[in-house]
C-alpha cells in the first residue's frame, strides 16, 4: 500500500461526510499493521458535541475489528491541507506512536509527517504502564 492509494481511499471516504452544519468534508484512511485499510468520514450531530472527526471514525472502525497498530493515516479535507485536530492527534498516538501522517490535497499534492512531529513530547499508554506514582502515594 503506497501513499497515493491511501490518499485515494481517504478521498473516497470524504464523499460520505455527513456535514449538515459545517459543510466541511473530511475523509481519512488508516493502514493497519496487517496492511488492511479502514476508512472514515466526519459525522456531525445536531446537538454538536457528539460529532466525530474522520480520523477517529476510521481508527475506531479498525480497533473495533481487533486492529490496534496504525502504520499510516491519510487525511483529506475541504481546506488545501487539513491537519488533524488535537483530539485526533492524541487518538492516532494511542495506536500509532510511530505512524506516518499524510496530509493530502490530492494524490499528487501531499505532505508527510511522523506523528511525533505533530504531537511532540506526548503522553501515552507507556506512561500508565510504567507508572510508579501509585506506589509512592500509598
Ligand atoms: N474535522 C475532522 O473530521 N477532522 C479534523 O481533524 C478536523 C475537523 C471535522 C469535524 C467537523 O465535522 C468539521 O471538520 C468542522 O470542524
Amino acid at each position: 500500500m503506497n501513499d497515493k492509494k491511501l490518499i485515494k481511499a481517504a478521498l473516497e471516504a470524504k464523499e460520505m461526510a455527513h456535514v449538515p452544519y459545517s459543510g466541511f468534508h473530511v475523509g481519512a484512511a488508516v493502514l493497519m499493521e496487517d496492511d488492511k485499510v479502514y476508512t472514515g468520514c466526519n459525522i456531525e450531530i445536531a446537538s454538536y458535541s457528539p460529532t466525530i472527526c474522520a480520523e477517529r471514525t476510521a481508527i475506531f472502525k479498525a480497533v473495533s475489528e481487533g486492529k490496534k497498530k496504525v502504520k499510516a493515516i491519510a487525511i483529506v479535507g475541504d481546506s488545501k491541507h487539513t491537519y488533524p485536530c488535537g483530539v485526533c492527534r492524541q487518538v492516532i498516538r494511542e495506536f500509532g506512536k510511530d505512524a506516518k501522517v499524510i496530509i493530502a490535497n490530492d494524490e499528487q499534492d501531499y505532505l508527510v509527517y511522523q506523528l511525533e512531529e505533530l504531537l511532540p513530547h506526548s503522553f501515552g499508554p507507556e506512561d500508565l504502564a510504567n507508572s510508579s506514582r501509585e506506589e509512592e502515594d500509598v
